[in-house]
């Protein structure tokens, strides 16, 4: 099938790149020209296990193309993604310019059937809009072109994107045109081998699913997160809580690890833009409004600990980070609790020394040169003058680190784990003062 892809980003490179494997035509376009030269070039513009070797595997074989000439795309794609960005406006409602400006530019270039596919997460009530768009559109060029609006939302997990893309839970599609639902039972039959993976439902249904994922799994993190919250308080541990709970098949031992909070580009902002979506329609987000409340309150912890064990001085202090990234196998910053921490810590007059093993281009960015933060070369490297080690992503390699090493280097043993990944009783036995999340003072 010709496909085209609109937006080069996680979810349009993964989308097209997957889709190419299973040996569909694919164009992508993207209106950021340096991002299209650099995947002509074979450069992967951003981080993603095993992306690289695909795209190249697919551009090879003459199956995955990319463009910025939007005129092409349009006359490509029997079926045309939608796969650009959707940013949270000031008030958290979702932006969305780029998707209608993308329907627009279909809505001016169509010239036969084509399948519009919203992939973006959007509100609901978005495929009428980009409905109408087009149809705006054909009128103003005097045709009369039939085409579908359908929506596809996508749940890949970034660091874990082209399995979660390649073997999928399901696939949902949002559509009430049934030529345009064959198509994508077509296009999504060599995902579900085993079994029929693809979900068909009407399109405001398949719209309010996405967000619908999204909130419950920020729900499962916010709720685990207060009860560490309560469990340091009440000198229980959450750990144990968790496989107490986890053991239960209801409740189920998945996405339920506390920590300092939940960052990415996905959750805060789609929980907020339901939470809009409900004040639009007069409906309270009681639930919504407290996981969002949960999530920020969380995410100051690490600074919390740390302001509390220097009894408030943290000026003149040097502190040790490890991880930067919202989570492990990514570079991406977008929300990243470890921000949240080093800008509250510059604010009290403290110095940073980091690491990331992916997250370095990506700080050096976002902040640019300062006096207060050192990007050093190594883990290891952080420890140097320190007075104190936090672990805010829990990448692989910090996960059994040569605990004598660090003692040695820190100026003071604090170690704070914003992760749960050591063991307590060991860290103590090693002479370390060390807090977590939810584990007793
Ligand atoms: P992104 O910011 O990484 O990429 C968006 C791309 O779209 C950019 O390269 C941008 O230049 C391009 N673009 C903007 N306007 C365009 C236009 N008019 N024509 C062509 N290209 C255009 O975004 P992303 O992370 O891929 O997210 C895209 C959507 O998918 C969002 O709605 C997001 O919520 C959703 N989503 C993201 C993930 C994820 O893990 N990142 C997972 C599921 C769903
Ligand atoms: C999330 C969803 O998991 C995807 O299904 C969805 O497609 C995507 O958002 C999206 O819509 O963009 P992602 O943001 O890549 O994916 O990352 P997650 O693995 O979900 O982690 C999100 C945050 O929650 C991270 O900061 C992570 O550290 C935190 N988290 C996750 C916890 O604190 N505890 C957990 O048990 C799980």
């Amino acid at each position: 099938m010709k496909i085209t892809i609109f937006g080069s980003g996680y979810v349009g490179l993964v989308t097209g790149t997957c889709l190419a494997e299973t040996g569909n035509d694919v164009l992508c376009v993207d209106v950021n020209a340096d991002r299209v030269a650099r995947l002509n070039r074979g450069e992967v513009p951003i981080y993603e296990p095993g992306l690289d070797d695909m795209i190249a595997a697919n551009r090879n074989a003459g199956r995955l193309r990319f463009t910025t000439d939007v005129a092409e795309a349009v006359g490509h794609g029997l079926l045309q993604f939608i796969a650009v960005g959707t940013p949270s406006e000031e008030d958290g409602s979702a932006d969305l310019q780029y998707v209608l400006q993308v329907a627009k530019s279909i809505g001016e270039h169509m010239d036969g059937y084509r399948v519009v596919v919203d992939k973006s997460t959007v509100p609901v009530g978005t495929a009428d809009r980009v409905r109408a768009v087009l149809s705006e559109q054909l009128a103003a060029r005097g045709m009369d072109v039939p085409y579908a609006v359908v929506s596809n939302p996508e749940f890949l997990k970034e660091g874990a994107a082209i399995n979660d893309f390649m073997k999928p839970d399901r696939v949902v599609v949002g559509s009430d045109d049934g030529r345009a639902t064959q198509l994508m039972r077509d296009l999504y039959a060599p995902f579900g081998r085993k079994q029929e993976k693809v979900l068909v439902m009407d399109v405001r249904s398949a719209e309010l699913t996405k967000y619908a994922a999204n909130a419950m799994l920020a729900t499962k993190i916010s709720f685990m997160n207060e009860l560490a919250g309560l469990a340091e308080r009440l000198g229980a541990d959450i750990e144990s809580v968790r496989h107490g709970i986890g053991s239960d098949p209801r409740i189920g031992y998945h996405f339920i690890y506390p920590g300092c909070g939940y960052g990415g580009s996905c959750f805060p902002k789609d929980v907020k833009a339901l939470a809009g979506t409900a004040r639009e329609v007069d409906y309270q987000p009681l639930i919504l409004d407290a996981v969002e409340a949960v999530n920020a309150r969380q995410k100051t912890v690490l600074f919390q600990r740390l302001y509390e064990h220097f009894h408030g001085h943290l000026e003149g202090r040097t502190i040790a980070l490890w991880g930067l990234a919202f989570k492990p196998n990514t570079d991406d910053m977008r929300e990243a609790p470890s921000r949240t921490l080093m800008e509250a810590l510059w604010q009290a007059g403290a110095r940073v020394r980091a690491f990331d093993p992916e997250a370095m281009d990506e700080t050096r960015h976002l902040y640019g040169e300062r006096d207060d933060l050192a990007l050093c070369d190594s883990a290891y490297d952080t420890l140097e003058g320190a007075d104190a080690l936090v672990l805010c992503t829990e990448w692989q390699q910090f996960r059994s680190p040569d605990f004598d090493r660090i003692k040695a280097a820190l100026k003071q043993p604090v170690l704070v784990d914003g992760r749960n990944v050591y063991d307590p009783k060991r860290m103590v036995d090693a002479g370390f003062t060390y807090y977590a999340i939810g584990r007793g003072e």
